[in-house]
């Protein structure tokens, strides 16, 4: 495919490869064109993510020039009009045999114990267009082998042959320059600095695309050969960019996976929790039996009892306490059409509105769903990107590489509105960094700038930054990446900031930076307070879902998360349930998320592992997960993708939706499920913002990249934006699909992103914008809902100023890293140890005034608690600021935050004395 002309522009140049005429893009290499054009010229060192080096030779190609034919790297030269290439000549396939001939004098060709065995470039290249036979006998090189890296990747130098893939990836994708070539010569190898690991949060992209076996994962090593693979294309739920990924596995057990080119999202890459979080699901801890609570103890039992008694328990609840005395939390784990029969479960059956998908960590619903929209692609295409959101690389790790490569390319003006500073600031062309609770002072102070008043300090952050940073978006497309910076303090100031700016700034659109999994497709299904499914409100939409499932709904809107466990700490709530949802890891306020767990009277667990929140349950139900049930998936763009089966569950751990609707029938109610198809149909029928989506459309081959929603008007958006988008494709083609919910199989080649094309053309125009749905007729022939106004955000009352903190205090901030003490990195063997343990960072004055040396173990306390944690020197810290990794294994900041109060003080103390600290310092 090639992009329209222009009238009046310059067309495309025409190359001529092999005598077959291919239009190129202007720039294009002549390896991308022809390959495009179906002529495949083999290749080591050139990949399509990175930048072309020329290194290997093996693409050569004779190529007409001023001295006519010539032999030329087909991936370091651009394409002209009229060029003439070919790429058959028995000159070409000379080339090829030398360098073939060349690579292989010191390739060990340990191939049946090489992990690349069967699905090796190298070997297929040979086979393909080697020589047959080599001319060199000598003794080749030998490297200790294998080295590790990291914990994750280890290195056989010897089989490495210095296509510079890995490296070029460290630096230009990563940005974690940590692997280089070292020496000279035959002696040339690749490797780390001496002593040092390859600390990345995306290293074992470079094992999937090293052309050798020279990179293999620690993990995977001798587990299986490809030929034993099976494989199926999924979507990665370990985070909300849904990064699209081949999942793999042997004996019906999950045993690898594999980034997939998906152009709007992942462009390949996969970050090392999305890669090896398959351990946990193949975890010998997963709960496989239902369990119910006898005296202390919970005892395995069938799923007939364990059904009943929550049914009994919860319908007790219902009668004694009234139905707003039940609650569900969770569901952003969940595939949508289990988060669906959850919500359907709690309006219908249980009669309540006390739904939270989010865990007091997020976002209000209406601020996620109700501002206007943009998606990944139209956030690395805009002028400027306002972050007001946690660090990126740790919460969103492949959305950062995206926002790194727009900063670095496409020189995208990040500008960062933080408390304190992350991976991306040294990338910002501004960084604004207000006082902890202080965001919505500082986008006020930001918006006066902008609209042409005299810049001011405010917040912490000084006029001249806040002039700087104004006058970048001063009449710009401008597109705000929207998180919780801090858990510290509750989401108020972010609210309130994002409505300072949505107000003042015309055109402005947002992205979500909501972390968890499946947490936008969980909004979508209604589990939120005052939401029902396809993002329309409780009370716009009552009318239409009260008769779409025959039942009367909450009369009103009911408790978020927050409200809930304190509801239930002063035994208000009765009956919870928790599906996949573990407040006393995510909720900010430990202390709270403890009271109300011990005052519900009783507790319902649907969960993979037996979490923290899970012990004191009276029943609890295990769950398949990802990987072995279908469904789909909706990242932070509001993308819908399919999620593969793959493996059957452990034990007799079921889908939640099928729980949802047998403890619905047990409760008196019928949700009308019997599939997991019949549920996706039911989605697109009732909920409006999903209006089109059906697994007919996903399955198509096209469409393997999902797509955004809302699809089509009248279910569009609230407030279409001012600012001047690229115009977006109307892309429908609907044809039949034998079985829609099929798994789409993916060949391991493809998986390995090796001698394949990106599976959507890059620079191809806008992806992810909506397509036309042509009609209001389901896929089942029934009628759409209604149109019903989707979900607005009408903006908040402004919060007073928190008070200044005492001389001796520091204002807490705390935010995740990657590797936490979440189930996923905990059951994972491989990223277990990656978890840090907790200190407390702050910059060395404030250290020093606290008479506090790194290294020392110092008292932190707040209103909530008192722990003893490791101090540690961070100069990046502002003044005035601790900084504390949320959820790190053991107490930690939820222990000391309190949700409450618009931000957390903290002292610190030194608990050493200076004698011990000296003896130990000896
Ligand atoms: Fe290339 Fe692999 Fe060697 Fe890196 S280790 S230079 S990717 S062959
Ligand atoms: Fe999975 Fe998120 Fe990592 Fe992508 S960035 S691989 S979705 S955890
Ligand atoms: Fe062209 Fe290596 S030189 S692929």
């Amino acid at each position: 495919m090639t992009d329209p002309v222009e009238p009046g522009a310059p067309a495309n140049p025409v190359i001529n490869v092999d005598g077959k005429a291919i239009e190129a893009r202007p720039g294009e290499m002549i390896i991308a064109a022809a390959e495009r054009g179906g002529v495949y010229i083999p290749r080591f060192c050139w990949h399509p993510r990175m930048k072309p080096v020329g290194m290997c030779r093996m693409c050569l190609v004779e190529v007409n020039g001023p001295r006519g034919m010539a032999l030329m790297p087909a991936c370091y030269v651009p394409v002209s009009d009229g060029q003439e290439i070919v790429t058959t000549s028995d000159k070409v396939k000379k080339a090829q045999d030398g360098v073939l001939e060349f690579l292989l004098i010191n390739h060990p060709l340990d191939c049946p114990v090489c992990d690349r065995g069967g699905e090796c470039p190298l070997q297929d290249q040979t086979f393909a267009f080697g020589p047959g036979e080599s001319r060199f006998v000598e003794e080749k090189r030998h490297w200790q082998k294998p080295i590790p890296i990291n914990n994750l990747v280890a290195l056989d130098r010897e089989r490495c042959i210095q296509c510079a893939r890995c490296t070029r990836f460290a630096e230009e994708v990563a940005g974690d320059p940590f692997i280089d070539f070292i020496g000279r010569s035959d002696h040339t190898e690749v490797n780390t600095f001496p002593g040092e690991s390859f600390e990345s949060n995306f290293s074992a992209n470079i094992v999937q695309i090293c052309p050798v076996g020279a990179l293999t994962s620690t993990p995977y090593r001798f587990k299986a050969r490809p030929w034993d693979l099976e494989v199926v294309e999924s979507t990665c739920t370990a985070c909300a960019v849904g990064c699209r990924m081949a999942v793999q596995s042997s004996q019906d057990r999950l045993i690898r996976h594999l980034g997939i080119d998906s152009e709007p999202v992942n462009h390949g890459w996969l970050c090392d929790k999305g890669r090896f979080g398959y351990e946990a699901v193949v975890s010998e801890e997963r709960l496989t039996q239902p369990l119910v609570r006898k005296g202390d103890e919970l005892i395995e039992t069938s799923w007939h009892e364990a059904l009943k008694t929550a049914a009994d328990g919860l319908r007790r609840v219902q009668e004694l306490n009234g139905s707003t005395a039940v609650a569900i939390l969770g569901g952003a784990r969940l595939a949508n059409e289990d988060a669906y029969a959850w919500s359907k479960l709690a309006r219908t059956v249980l009669g309540t509105d006390n739904v939270d998908c989010q865990m007091g960590d997020g976002l209000p619903a209406e601020v996620v769903l109700g501002l206007p929209r943009a998606t990944i692609d139209e956030v690395c295409s805009a002028d400027v990107v306002l972050l007001v959101a946690p660090d990126i690389k740790e919460e969103l790790p492949v959305f950062y590489l995206r926002l790194r490569a727009a900063a670095i390319d496409r020189k995208v003006a990040l500008v960062e509105l933080a408390p304190q500073p992350t991976a991306l600031t040294e990338h910002a062309v501004v960084s604004l960094l207000h006082r902890p609770g202080e965001a919505a002072a500082a986008a006020r102070k930001l918006v006066s700038a902008v609209l042409g008043r005299k810049p001011s300090s405010g917040g912490g952050v000084k006029g001249d930054e806040i002039a700087a940073a104004a006058e970048l978006l001063a009449g710009k497309r401008v597109v705000v990446v929207l998180g919780r910076p801090s858990l510290a303090e509750p989401a108020d100031g972010t609210t309130e900031a994002a409505a300072v700016l949505a107000a003042n700034i015309p055109g402005l659109r947002f992205l979500s930076a909501l972390r968890r999994g499946n947490v936008h497709g969980a909004l979508d299904m209604g589990l939120a307070p005052g939401v029902l499914p396809g993002r329309v409100s409780l009370d716009d939409g009552r009318a239409w879902f009260q008769s779409a499932w025959g039942a009367d709904l909450p009369g009103r809107r009911g408790l978020d998360a927050h409200a809930i466990l304190a509801a239930a700490a002063t035994n208000q709530v009765q009956g919870l349930v928790l599906i996949g949802a573990n407040p006393m890891a995510d909720f900010p306020d430990r202390t709270l998320a403890r009271r109300g767990l011990a005052g519900v009277g009783f507790t319902v667990v649907v969960d993979t592992f037996l979490t923290d929140s899970a012990i004191h349950a009276d029943v609890v139900l295990p769950a398949a997960t990802y990987a072995e049930r279908p469904g789909t998936t909706t990242n932070m763009e509001g993308r819908v993708t399919r999620l593969g089966q793959k493996v059957t569950a452990p034990g007799t751990a079921r889908p939640d939706w099928m729980i949802a609707t047998e403890l619905a029938s047990l409760l008196g109610g019928d949700l009308g499920f019997e599939s997991i198809d019949g549920i996706a149909t039911e989605i697109e029928r009732v909920a409006p913002a999903y209006a089109g989506v059906n697994p007919a459309r996903l399955a198509k081959r096209e469409n393997r990249d999902g797509f955004v929603v809302p699809l089509a008007e009248p279910h569009q958006e609230p407030e279409p934006p001012e600012v001047a988008f690229p115009p977006q494709e109307s892309i429908v083609d609907v044809g039949d699909v034998s079985d829609p919910m099929e798994s789409i199989e993916v060949n391991a080649a493809e998986a390995q992103g090796e001698t394949l094309l990106p599976r959507s053309e890059p620079d191809a125009g806008p992806v992810g914008a909506p397509e036309s749905i042509g009609d209001l007729t389901a896929s089942d022939g029934s009628s759409l809902a209604p149109t019903i106004p989707l979900i607005s955000f009408a903006g908040v009352e402004p919060m007073p100023a928190p008070h200044a903190p005492d001389a001796y205090s520091l204002r807490l901030v705390t935010s995740r890293s990657l590797y936490d003490a979440g189930a996923l990195v905990q059951h994972s063997e491989s990223l277990k140890p990656l978890a840090t343990v907790t200190r407390i960072r702050a910059c060395a004055r404030d250290l020093s005034r606290l008479a506090v040396r790194p290294g020392d173990l110092v008292r932190v306390s707040s209103s909530r608690a008192a722990l003893v944690l490791e101090a540690a020197l961070d100069d990046r810290v502002p003044r005035g600021s601790a900084v504390i990794d949320f959820n790190q294994p053991g107490d930690g900041a939820a222990d000391l935050v309190d949700v409450n109060a618009q931000v957390t003080d903290v002292r610190i103390e030194n608990v050493k004395r200076p004698s011990a600290r000296k003896a130990s310092d000896g």
